[in-house]
This record gives structure tokens, sequence and C-alpha cells, in this order.
């Protein structure tokens, strides 16, 4: 009884957290994530800080920890801080208070620093791509990776307003693609996915620094294995060489 308990607070924990985001069908686009191409984590963290840091905080995330993980200079570093009083010891704080988030939204937004642990970085880059013109919502745009989620579709200036591909009618009505927008934004489709790709790789990055760390030694460590594989063949033969056999 007690194991079969343990058993579905586990599955529970495991499923939890995508409960509501898991509802879409709509088919994942690779995010081509890459933690290696730091100019490309640092696109990022900037449309990070410019575009949902207004609403979103992240808050295990320090200034100080992106500049040496990115490898940042001090100016680099002063570009994503919000204002010249910054440290780099503060963290990502959302400019947004939590009570006029709830009167706004209905929900005060998430902090964002485990997200794309939660959902995966494809499932980011795609919900980041995938908003599009509905009419029927408060903010006249829904998201095809999480329906009626309560986020605005700030990047439309950006990206345009995607228009639905529907099947069926009525209840039977199906979202089955998207298509381009009416009104073409600031950026073509792909300057928009490079950039959404950028965002994503920054926040996979975020989700788990330490990732980093381990690319950067993962060839030290084959390394020497590598070195103690030959040493101990070595080692072998010479302990072998005088016993007949
Ligand atoms: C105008 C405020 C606002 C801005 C700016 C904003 N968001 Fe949001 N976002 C929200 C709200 C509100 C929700 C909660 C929606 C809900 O739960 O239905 C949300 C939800 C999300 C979620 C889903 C989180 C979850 O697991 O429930 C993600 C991911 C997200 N936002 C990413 C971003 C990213 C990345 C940016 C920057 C491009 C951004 N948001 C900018 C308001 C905002």
């Amino acid at each position: 009884m007690i194991r079969t308990t343990v058993f579905l607070f586990l599955i529970g924990l495991l499923v939890a957290p995508n409960a509501k985001a898991a509802s879409s069908n709509y088919p994942l686009k690779d995010a081509e994530v890459d933690l290696g191409d730091k100019a490309s984590l640092y696109r990022g963290a900037q449309t990070f800080m410019d575009s949902c840091a207004s609403c979103h905080g992240a808050k295990m995330m320090r200034f100080g920890r992106i500049g040496e993980d990115l490898g940042l200079s001090e100016q680099q570093l002063a570009v994503l801080m919000p204002d010249e009083f910054s440290k780099p010891g503060d963290v990502i704080e959302s400019n947004m208070p939590a009570e006029y988030a709830q009167e706004t939204f209905g929900v005060v937004p998430p902090d964002l620093t485990l997200s794309a642990r939660v959902h995966g970085g494809d499932w980011m880059f795609t919900y980041l791509t995938t908003f599009y013109a509905d009419p029927d919502t408060i903010w006249g745009v829904n998201n095809a990776t999480f329906p009626n989620v309560g986020m605005p579709h700030v990047l439309s200036a950006e990206q345009g307003l995607l228009q639905p591909v529907y099947e069926g009618e009525g209840d039977e009505r199906r979202l089955v693609g998207l298509d381009s927008p009416e009104q073409p934004g600031t950026l073509s489709e792909d300057e928009f996915e490079e950039k959404m790709r950028d965002l994503t790789n920054f926040m996979v990055y975020m989700s788990e620094p330490a990732a980093l760390l381990r690319a950067h030694y993962g060839p030290y460590v084959l390394a020497f294995l590598f070195i103690f594989t030959v040493v101990m063949y070595l080692l072998k033969k010479e302990i072998w060489r005088d016993i007949k056999h």
C-alpha cells in the first residue's frame, strides 16, 4: 500500500508541472539547442531582459554568473542589467508588482529560471513561435503549443500575427496549422526563428547552468580515461611478462 502511494506520488511529480501545458498535441519543432554557442546565449540573454523580464523574473539566476559562464566583459554584462545601480550579485527580477499582474492577467507570470527544464527546449522554442490570431480571447491571440495561455503575444510587432488554419466546425473545430501573418512583422520568418532559437538557448542554459561546465569538462574526462586505459594496458603487460602462460 505504502509502496503504491509513493509510486503514485512520484508519477504525480513527473506529470504535474506539464499537466496544463501538455494538453496540446501540436508537433514540436527542433530548437537545435547549442550551449557551446556563447554569442547565441548572449543574444538570447538580451532578448530575455528586453522582452520577458518586464513580466517574468528568473530569481535563481545572478547576472554575475551569466557574465562568468559566457565570458562577458563588464560592459557586455552592463548591457544586460536593468540600470546603473545593478550589481553582479543581483538576480533577474520581474519589473511588475505581483498584485498588478494578478489584476491584469488573472495570474502572476511564473518565474522562468527553470521553465526550459520543466518543458524542454523544443517545447519552449515551439511555444515562442506559435502564437496566432484568435479574436475569442482577451488578448486576441492564442498559442498552438499552450492552448488558452494567459500571456499576450509580446513579440507580435516582430513576428506579425500568424493566422490559424482550422479543420471542422463548431465544437469539432481543430487547429491544424499556422499561416503567414496578413501584416508582416519587422523581422522575416527566418530572422524571428533565429531570435527565438537564441532566446531558447539562453533559457535552457539558465535552467541548468552546470550543463555548460559539464560540456566543458567532457573532453578532459574522456582524455583522462583514454590515457588511463593505455597506462593500465602497459602495466598489465609488464606484470604478465615474467609469468608463463
Ligand atoms: C506582458 C507580460 C508578459 C511578458 C512580457 C511575457 N510573458 Fe510569459 N507569461 C505571462 C503570463 C501572464 C503567463 C501565465 C499564463 C498562464 O498561466 O496562462 C506567462 C506564461 C509564460 C510561460 C508558460 C510558463 C508555464 O510553465 O506556465 C512561458 C514559458 C513564458 N511565459 C515565457 C515568456 C518569454 C520567454 C517571454 C519573453 C519573450 C515572456 N514570457 C514575456 C506574461 C508575460
